[in-house]
């Protein structure tokens, strides 16, 4: 009897034991968990990966099938239309093939109606998905001629953020400022605390893309210049403001800080990968798409497109990167698409030289 009762307690405390375990374990994910030397040895830079999640990454991450290439010969698309401001220079065959390869990647549903109005003339620029679109094509060969110090010669298309719909699925707007229905009670979130996914579900500012990404844009750093409060504002705020962006990201590119850091000493260059490099131009890059390209439209989008305070969805690492090291594993869209890749105007021809130039 005794005997039985005690291997019973046994029994009870193993399972509540395993219980225990089980539910700690929750948060972690199940081996085997892959890790990548990404540095030098002994310096811990590593990229730890779970080979299972990335397997749905690598799906979505399949770029789809190029249309047939045509004749770059033959009459130009600003005689043979009426309204062509960027594409001009096009052969009217490139730019009939540019315009099912936009539908695709953009509208796969409502193709060419997305943007240009049943029943009208093709020219008319009625509907704003049309006018937003024709700076988007502005904004993309900015990007592949401009910004190659971040998208080398692998570049972007319409696909690398919209990949099949209307609006990228990885976007940010500028939070609303706390709601607090009795004033006081729930005390200020000093705009941290909200598991947003723009600082990786983490408690750090949510809001600090707006620091970063958009117009007057704050430094990023931990520390000040000089030890001496004259004129050095850093602060603490401003430290887990960097971390916020820092978190942004890494989960953007699907790595750790060790993809870009050396960890001795985050702030230091020498020894650091070149990837944080590459980065260093990104953040300036996206800077710029988001100030000279996407918030000038916010007037031509309608309400609904628009964020809690007004603001327009704007760019940030994740919408073109989407979980990955490189956009879409590093595979060239662009190279099948060149009239992306160089500064289009209507009137002058010449300017199709100036296709891949460096800044
Ligand atoms: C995502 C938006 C979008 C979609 C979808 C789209 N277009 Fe366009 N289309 C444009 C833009 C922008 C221009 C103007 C380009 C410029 O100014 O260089 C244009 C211009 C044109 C023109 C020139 C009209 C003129 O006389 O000025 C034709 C023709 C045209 N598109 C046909 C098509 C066809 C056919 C489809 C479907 C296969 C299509 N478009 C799908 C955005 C779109
Ligand atoms: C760097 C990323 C990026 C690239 C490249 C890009 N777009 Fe966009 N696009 C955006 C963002 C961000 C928005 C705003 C999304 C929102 O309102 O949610 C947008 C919105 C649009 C819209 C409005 C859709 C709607 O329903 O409101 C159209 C049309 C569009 N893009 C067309 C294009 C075309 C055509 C190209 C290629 C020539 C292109 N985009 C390339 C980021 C991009
Ligand atoms: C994709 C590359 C990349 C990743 C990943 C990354 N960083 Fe950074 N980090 C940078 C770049 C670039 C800068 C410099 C930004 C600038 O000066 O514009 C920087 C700056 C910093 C700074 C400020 C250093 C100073 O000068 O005061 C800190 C701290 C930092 N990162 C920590 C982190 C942490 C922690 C992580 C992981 C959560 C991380 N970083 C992930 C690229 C990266
Ligand atoms: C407009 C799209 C776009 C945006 C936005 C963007 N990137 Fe990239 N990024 C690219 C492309 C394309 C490449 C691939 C270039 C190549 O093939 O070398 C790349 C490459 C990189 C690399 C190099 C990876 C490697 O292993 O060599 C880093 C690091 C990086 N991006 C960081 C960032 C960060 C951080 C941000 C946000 C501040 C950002 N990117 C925003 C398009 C983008």
């Amino acid at each position: 009897m005794m005997k039985a009762s005690s291997g019973f307690f046994r029994s009870i405390s193993i399972a509540a034991a395993a219980l225990a375990a089980s539910t700690l374990l929750t948060g972690c994910e199940r081996p085997p968990i892959d890790s990548v030397q990404h540095g030098f040895r002994g310096t811990g830079m590593v990229q730890v990966y779970n080979p299972r999640l990335l397997i749905p990454e690598t799906h979505k991450n399949v770029v789809p099938d190029p249309i047939p290439a045509v004749p770059s010969d033959g009459p130009r698309a600003r005689d043979a239309y009426k309204n062509v401001q960027v594409l001009g220079d096009v052969s009217v065959a490139e730019f009939t093939r540019l315009m099912v390869a936009i539908s695709q990647w953009v509208a796969p549903n409502e193709q060419c109606t997305y943007c240009h109005a049943p029943g009208e003339d093709f020219s008319s620029d009625s509907m704003y998905t049309k006018v937003v679109a024709r700076r988007m094509i502005q904004m993309t060969q900015a990007i592949n001629t401009r910004w190659t110090a971040h998208v080398a010669q692998t570049g972007v298309t319409c696909y690398t953020c919209h990949r099949g719909n209307h609006n990228p699925a990885e976007v940010w707007f500028k939070s609303a400022p706390q709601v607090q229905a009795t004033r006081g009670l729930l005390g200020n979130d000093a705009g941290q605390n909200r598991a947003s996914p723009n600082v990786g579900l983490s408690s750090l500012p949510y809001d600090a893309l707006r620091e970063y990404l958009s117009s007057n844009p704050q430094e990023i750093r931990n520390n000040g210049a000089t030890a001496l409060p004259t004129g050095n504002r850093s602060s603490i705020k401003q430290a887990e403001f960097t971390y916020s962006l820092m978190m942004h990201m890494s989960d953007g590119l699907g790595v750790n800080c060790t993809y870009c850091h050396n960890t001795q000493n985050f702030a230091k260059w020498d020894g650091a990968p070149p990837q944080r490099v590459t980065a260093w131009h990104g953040i300036r890059m996206a800077r710029e798409i988001n100030t000279g390209y996407i918030e000038p439209l916010t007037p031509v989008f309608p309400a609904g497109r628009l964020g809690p305070t007004g603001d327009v969805a704007k760019v940030n690492c994740a919408t073109c990167h989407q979980g990955a090291y490189k956009p879409l594993y590093g595979v060239s869209m662009l190279r099948d698409y060149p009239q992306l890749g160089r500064v289009g105007t209507a009137p002058a021809a010449t300017t199709a030289a100036a296709g891949g130039a460096r800044r």
